[in-house]
């Protein structure tokens, strides 16, 4: 990382990082979920507390134990992850998309059990918000970050979410074939407007993301203070 960023200071800075997967609930004991572990988030998390930031981390379901010195916002579903993330975003410097939000729910969830009736063809989705893109319509002055999980194309898909989302990088992987998802380490290619593609080599969460910290900081200097 280039020595210019390796020092720089996150201090006082608010960072909201969402982080781990969303279920959504059929009935009380069946969800939709995916198989995301949390682990890149909370490693994000613990990054930009070390760099001296104000860190809230609004949380899936994850094993993970919470980080020391950080707000945690626990929550289940996509519409309370936006909810807690709306709230948090209003406050904040900066917002690092990295939770695995399921796309769709359920059009419907069983108060009680839903028992086997013959009728096995049932199942109705609907859409759930778009946390990232939702938030980033009021992207003020913050700095905005988000991720890619691809299984084709995967810098032209990245590059379009990056446009979309109106974000200043995002943290491309591949997760063809199960990879990415729940894994120790990560190999991805970070992409910033009108610039080519940085590709990394394999490396543990932890380094990764103390290279995207690193670039945040950098940013976040550049923008200057206040979101708002
Ligand atoms: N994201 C979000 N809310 C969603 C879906 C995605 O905040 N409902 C964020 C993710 O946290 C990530 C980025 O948007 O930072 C891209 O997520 P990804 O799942 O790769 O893409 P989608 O926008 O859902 O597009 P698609 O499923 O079509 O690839």
């Amino acid at each position: 990382m280039p020595a210019k960023e390796r020092f720089l200071s996150l201090s006082g800075r608010k960072i909201l990082i969402s982080a781990g997967p969303t279920r959504e609930h059929l009935d009380p004991v069946r969800f939709i979920s995916n198989p995301s572990s949390g682990r890149m988030g909370y490693a994000l998390a613990r990054s930009c507390r070390d760099r001296g930031a104000l860190v809230t981390l609004v949380s899936g379901p994850v094993e993970l134990a919470p980080p020391r010195g950080i707000h945690m916002v626990p929550v289940i579903s996509a519409r309370e992850m936006l909810a807690a993330c709306r709230k948090a975003f209003s406050e904040a410097d900066v917002f690092i998309a990295c939770a695995a939000v399921s796309d769709f729910r359920p059009a419907r969830t069983a108060r009680q059990k839903r028992k086997k009736d013959g009728n096995e063809e049932w199942l109705l989705l609907k859409p759930n918000p778009d946390i990232l893109f939702t938030l980033s319509r009021n992207k003020g002055k913050r700095v905005l970050v988000g991720f890619a999980a691809e299984t084709q194309d995967l810098v032209r898909n990245a590059q379009a979410k990056l446009a979309r989302k109106r974000l200043d990088m995002i943290v491309a992987n591949s997760v063809s074939g199960g990879r990415g998802f729940g894994a120790k380490s990560n190999q991805a290619q970070l992409l910033l407007p009108g610039r080519p593609p940085e590709e990394l080599p394999l490396m543990s969460k932890e380094k990764l993301a103390a290279i995207i910290v690193a670039k945040v900081a950098r940013l976040s200097a550049e923008r200057g203070r206040g979101g708002i």
